[in-house]
């Protein structure tokens, strides 16, 4: 990210061009030369005006509805900036989740760009603010390795965002802020708002989110087609998860989130992400990982797979609870059930096998019960489903009775992900459990007509599994 030479010293540039922050140890001045003849040369820029987006008019539609709630005031989204990472490196830029969804402008997204919804007589007018390309006479060009386009590349132009989007657009120079604006992040409304309209997915949306299940099916195949690598390796996780990355760059994509390679006893962090371990024949492997398309939609599926290829007996006593615990939640996803009833559903079915297989204090029917029971939930801490979308636990500034106690609705995307957990030292469970983590991931659509699993292609049940890894390896 860093290079020699990020910053011009000569006389011609303005101090206010030089942050009072950096570091002045590396610089390289200018010399006459240069500053005389870097502004000329340059072949023009004709100006383009690529066709409207496919995105486009979804945007607008939900446009709309924000406009509707909130007639008479000015609505701030922004696009967020960047983030540091260390010094002078930063995190790649991720546009905010709702600027995304109501501009249509994701990953090719300007870090600081804002869009405004300036109030009318009737709705609001959209205005999209970002930092226009600079003009090759200015020092910003060559001299700023944050923003200029000999460091980071060509910047958009205001006319052809404005062509792609179908939005009216300005330099972000001219964006005044008023103290009366409701911003995204900053009013509590406008930003509950936001995230409960994406509860629902629109056409757009679904067709995105298939697209971004089916990448990631690719590369789950790649990691099993790779196991052999993998064990070969002493950080045998850091090649699951670069095996997984891998394939979602050389297909355009990013990843979603850190990807979880969880093998053996780390399958039982539920968040395992530090991914350094070895991955052992004999062992389970839970790998958690989901590609992210250009329009920031991402997957989010888990699979276990016996690391040698089949499963022992105890091995997939616990896999095929956890089978029938994700079937059992399927099941009773259907339109008008309360959200949290696919919860319920998983944890009977946890709750009845761990009874039987004695490692519970109580009987199944006093661990289920809401305000004395839960000691099944050792074993399965988490919950069973989340909203997914732009972002991977999508919706999460909405209220609960929008969310968990809320009816499931035609267009909504959620994941079933029931689990089992057996810490290596939890001392309430059998010896032969000790160190298996299993976890089932699934994306859902919910239609009219009932769930459908979108992830379905991705081998799930224990003999399943066990023929994709013989058919790949
Ligand atoms: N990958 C995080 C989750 O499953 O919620
Ligand atoms: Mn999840
Ligand atoms: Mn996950």
């Amino acid at each position: 990210m860093s290079s020699a030479g990020d910053t011009a010293t000569d006389a011609k540039t303005q101090p206010s061009e030089t942050p009072a922050t950096t570091s002045t140890n590396r610089r390289q001045p200018f010399g006459r030369g240069f500053l005389d003849t870097i502004s000329t040369g340059w072949a023009d820029r004709p100006e383009s005006h690529p066709p409207r987006r496919e995105q486009a008019d979804f945007a607008a539609a939900r446009r709309a509805a924000v406009s509707a709630a909130f007639p008479g005031q000015r609505l701030v989204i922004p696009a967020g900036g960047l983030a540091q990472r260390s010094n002078d490196t930063d995190h790649p830029f991720r546009a905010h989740s709702a600027f995304a969804h109501l501009t249509g402008w994701a990953s090719d997204a300007e870090p600081d760009a804002v869009l405004v919804l300036e109030p009318q007589d009737q709705g609001h007018e959209p205005t999209l603010y970002f930092r226009e390309r600079a003009d090759r006479t200015t020092s910003e060009f060559y001299s700023d390795a944050a923003i200029g386009e000999f460091w980071i590349g060509p910047r958009p132009s205001l006319a052809g965002v404005a062509s792609e989007l179908g939005l009216a657009t300005a330099h972000l120079d001219d964006l005044q802020l008023d103290d009366d604006d409701l911003t995204v992040g900053h009013d509590p409304a406008l930003t509950r708002f936001v995230s409960e309209l994406r509860l629902v997915k629109d056409e757009y949306e679904i067709a995105q989110m298939r697209l971004a299940v089916e990448v990631t099916a690719r590369g789950f195949d790649d990691i099993v087609a790779n196991l052999p690598g993998v064990i070969a390796h002493p950080r045998g996780e850091r090649i699951v998860e670069g095996v997984f990355h891998q394939r979602a760059r050389s297909d355009g994509n990013a990843v979603g989130y850190e990807t979880i390679a969880a093998s053996g006893p780390h399958a039982c962090y539920l968040h395992w992400t530090r991914n350094d371990g070895a991955v052992v024949p004999g062992d389970l492997i839970l790998i958690d990982a989901g590609v992210e398309v250009d329009s920031l939609y991402t997957a989010d599926i888990t699979r276990t797979l016996p690391v040698n290829g089949t499963f022992t007996d105890v091995q997939r006593r616990v896999y095929e609870t956890v089978r029938e615990a994700a079937d059992a939640a399927f099941a009773a996803a259907r339109p008008g059930v309360p959200f949290r009833a696919v919860h319920a559903a998983a944890m009977e079915v946890i709750a009845a096998r761990v009874a039987e297989w004695g490692l519970l204090p109580v009987s199944a029917e006093e661990a289920l019960d809401a305000d004395q029971g839960g000691q099944h939930r050792r074993y399965m801490v988490h919950g069973t489903s989340h909203h997914l979308g732009i972002d991977v636990h999508d919706c999460a500034e909405a209220r609960r009775e929008m969310y968990y106690d809320a009816p499931l609705e035609p267009g909504m995307v959620f994941t079933i992900e029931p689990g089992l957990y057996f810490q290596i030292d939890d001392l309430t469970v059998p010896q032969e459990l000790r160190g298996i983590g299993v976890r089932i991931e699934d994306d859902i659509l919910m239609t009219a007509d009932g769930p459908v699993n979108l992830s379905a292609d991705i081998p799930r049940t224990a003999d399943e599994v066990e023929a994709w890894i013989a058919r790949l390896t």
